[in-house]
């Protein structure tokens, strides 16, 4: 099944306008991740799906194909210089100054939860015995529903936990009788998961000492990186933190830019 050219512009720009997301280059792609559930759905052309979808009222449609149009693809220590300027820099920086011992952190675009599980385990190794004086929360958002479902369960494949040390395969995970491995409750219990597009204003109650948005704003064009960047700028607490992915850039001179992908907000 092959999607038109006007098919595809109305999807391409519907999913530009409201989750950022460019996908005008890339018809093979759209056409392929689709074309199977266009057929399943019972539909013979992405015309009559198309219709159907946007003329869904309760949005389940259109989060069904978001679920299969996003790349979702993580990994355990993914881009690890983060996490060296997390145990090496923000911590303890935080441990000196911050005399509230409350830490809020925001994984924006968090996939499947391995980035704010990541970060929850070298919270938890880095205080160590020291961490129950710390009310450390960590906010995980993303806009597949599929992603989230998955990442509120914490269960990876045995490859996948290969990339982290031995000792914290064994410390943060319990082997399940299916030979996957499930993170264990300490580490779950220190992650909120939410759906929140960041196409649309934050309004969550408390500013971020730290937020990682990595990996997420590479789909986005200029213009609405920059406006990103500002809501973010808008809701960081003094002396705070964003990482973005490696490959990424935000033009923001708001931000200061500490190494590169690592930004402070003064
Ligand atoms: C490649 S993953 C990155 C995951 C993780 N941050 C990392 O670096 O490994 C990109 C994630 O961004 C999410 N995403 C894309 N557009 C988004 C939007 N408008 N709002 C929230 N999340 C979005 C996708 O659903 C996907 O899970």
């Amino acid at each position: 099944m092959t999607i038109n050219t006007e098919d595809f512009v109305r999807l391409t720009s519907f999913i530009k306008q409201k989750y950022g997301i460019d996908l005008i280059n890339k018809q093979q792609l759209v056409q392929s991740r689709l074309a199977l559930y266009v057929k399943q759905s019972g539909y013979d052309n992405f015309t009559a799906f198309l219709d159907a979808a946007f003329a869904d009222r309760s949005g389940v449609e259109v989060a069904n194909i978001i679920n299969r149009l996003t790349t979702n693809h993580t990994y355990f220590n993914r881009e690890s210089q983060h996490f060296e300027h997390l145990v090496k820099y923000f911590l303890p920086k935080k441990e000196k100054e911050n005399l509230s011992h409350q830490l809020c952190i925001w994984s924006a675009g968090c996939s499947y939860g391995n980035e704010p599980y990541n970060v929850a385990m070298f919270i938890d190794d880095y205080f160590g015995f020291r961490k129950p004086a710390w009310d450390c929360k960590i906010l995980a958002t993303d806009i597949s529903l599929n992603a989230l479902e998955k990442a509120k369960k914490g269960i990876y494949s045995a490859s996948s936990i290969k990339e982290l040390p031995e000792a914290w395969q064994k410390k943060y995970f319990t082997r399940l009788p299916d030979g996957n491995y499930q993170v264990v409750p300490k580490i779950r219990q220190e992650v909120v998961f939410r759906y929140h597009n960041l196409m649309e204003p934050i309004a969550f109650k408390k500013t971020f000492d730290l937020i990682l948005c990595r990996n997420v704003m590479i789909y986005f064009d200029e213009p609405t990186r920059e406006h990103l960047s500002q809501r973010f700028y808008d809701n960081m607490n003094h002396d705070s933190f964003l990482y973005i992915g490696h490959t990424e850039i935000i033009s923001n001179n708001k931000f200061e830019r500490v190494v590169p992908a690592i930004y402070r907000k003064p």
